[in-house]
């Protein structure tokens, strides 16, 4: 049997966790928002056509903030499509996504969703296929309170009050080949400069957040070099993408070791945005945006085969990825990474909330489920909102496959504001791990409840015939201030003052 000890310390503690690390990101795409989050008819709807089985789901998760539109389906959207008289809105084509898109659900739409989701809006601008002219526009229709035309314009069509958007992305995946408007860093770098200034001059209450390379591509590096040299000061944040998958022939343990490279990851992005802001010896010190993080290969074909495909329809399944048990253990191996670079990353977007990569899944007309992706996200977002402890231990290795003996548990300790600390640690070995806590620094913290996600199918999923096959369960008890952790699990670990 393995032994585990962790080590906690109130004096080590690295960063409070930004409320809006527990943000997600609803797309125009496949059904995210037709058949999932809106679906009038559907036995659930509200008066505005909002499936309210899918507002609960979201409101339990917790969520904090949502990207909106888009992602890729962004840089071809004409936002003024999406607002005004229903009967009066176009179909358009979607390109990113091959579809019919009605632009029934607009941005009214989705600011009313979005408060009653209890979440704030973060607004994608088209910077593909547009630009400054209809960056500054929507800003004045979206939060100057009136006298203008713009504003008169939003108060016309209903909305009295400002929606009052605060974050913004400047674009989507400007560096990548499938975006519509593909930029050099030199031409983004500039354009993202002069798309913050002009918004800003229209709302000075504004935060942006400029594009980092779309995934580790080759011009990576060398892409945020050249935009940060051209909007280094005019921006607040910049973004990172990142999708584990699992490749053909992996051995579990290698799949759930992929989240450990974000480590690195993250740690170079934000060496290169020092870098800029050494050259320019400048006080500020910019943050980072992870607004799209996920699992995301089980859809890949068959979305491949859609491709081709000329004739299009609207809210076709697109990205409907089943999620097994293990890649739960994934993704929370990912919000863990993101979590322990709290002191820099302060905005992260679970991508996507419904039906396309997402922890909510739906059937038209039939029931909405929590994925078992959706476990990890839950525990973190109800139970990780504090300090994250900087931990030390003696953590055992396990055999990690083509990467040779591996750390055995992944973990995570956040200080909560009444003085207890949760734990959050995943065992990646194939067998129990005994772990200790040992928190002797906080004075009387004991193990007062333990809960943990487990399968013996690590293929295991959640659907609608089933759809509570993975769920957490209470975990076993402490004995003598230890814990057994069942092989390949998922854990949260309540520490409270005794008595
Ligand atoms: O989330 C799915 C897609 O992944 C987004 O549209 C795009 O930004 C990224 O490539």
């Amino acid at each position: 049997m393995l032994e585990a000890t962790l080590v906690l310390d109130r004096d080590f503690c690295l960063a409070r966790v930004d409320e809006r690390m527990f943000g997600s990101f609803v797309e125009h795409v496949g059904r995210a928002v037709y058949g999932g989050i809106y679906e009038p008819g559907h036995p659930s709807a509200d008066a505005d056509g909002m499936r309210t089985d899918v507002l609960a789901l979201v409101r339990e998760l917790g969520i904090t903030l949502v990207r909106y539109p888009g992602g890729n389906f962004v840089s071809g959207f004409r936002w003024e499509d999406s607002v005004g008289p229903l009967q009066e809105r176009p179909v358009r084509l979607s390109l990113a996504w091959p579809a019919l898109e009605s632009n029934e659900v607009g941005l009214h739409e989705f600011a009313a969703w979005a408060q009653k989701a209890g979440c704030r809006l973060f607004y994608a601008i088209n910077l593909g296929t547009r630009g400054l002219e209809d960056a500054r526009n929507l800003v004045e229709y979206a939060n100057i309170a009136g006298g203008s035309y713009y504003s008169d314009l939003r108060r016309k069509n209903g909305a009295a009050d400002p929606f009052g958007i605060r974050l913004w992305c400047l674009g989507n995946e400007m560096d990548a080949p499938w975006q519509m408007g593909e930029k050099t860093p030199e031409n983004y770098g500039l354009l993202a400069n002069e798309a913050a200034k002009i918004m800003k001059m229209v709302d000075p209450h504004l935060e942006v957040v400029a594009c980092g390379s779309s995934s580790p591509l080759p011009q990576f590096g060398n892409w945020e070099s050249g935009v940060l040299s051209r909007c280094y000061d005019s921006i607040d944040y910049l973004s990172v993408h990142r999708y584990c998958a699992k490749e053909p022939g992996m051995k579990p343990v290698e799949y759930l070791l992929q989240p450990s490279g974000m480590d690195e990851y993250i740690a170079q992005v934000l060496a290169l945005c020092d870098a800029e802001g050494a050259k320019r010896r400048s006080k500020k010190k910019l943050s980072l945006s992870f607004d799209e993080w996920n699992v995301w290969y089980h859809s890949k074909a068959a979305d491949e085969a859609m491709r081709g495909r000329t004739e299009r329809e609207k809210a076709p399944a697109l990205l409907e990825d089943v999620y097994t048990f293990e890649d739960a253990l994934v993704t929370g191996g990912m919000f863990l990474a993101l979590l322990r670079r709290a002191d820099r990353i302060k905005i992260a977007c679970m991508a996507q909330l419904v039906n396309a990569i997402a922890p909510i899944m739906t059937q038209n007309g039939g029931p909405a489920w929590r994925q078992t992706t959706y476990w990890p996200f839950y525990h973190l977002s109800r139970y990780g909102r504090g300090t994250v402890l900087q931990s030390a231990g003696n953590l055992p290795l396990c055999d990690g496959g083509g990467y040779g003996a591996v750390p055995a548990l992944d973990t995570l300790a956040v200080l909560m504001d009444d003085g207890s600390v949760n734990v959050f640690v995943i065992n990646r070995a194939q067998e129990p791990v005994v772990l200790r806590v040992d928190a002797r620094a906080f004075g009387g913290l004991e193990i007062a409840r333990h809960v943990q996600m487990t399968s013996p199918d690590l293929l295991a999923v959640n659907d609608a015939a089933n759809p509570q096959r993975v769920t957490p369960q209470e975990g076993a008890a402490s004995r003598d201030g230890r814990i057994a952790l069942e092989p390949l699990s998922w854990n949260v670990i309540f520490m409270r003052k005794r008595g």
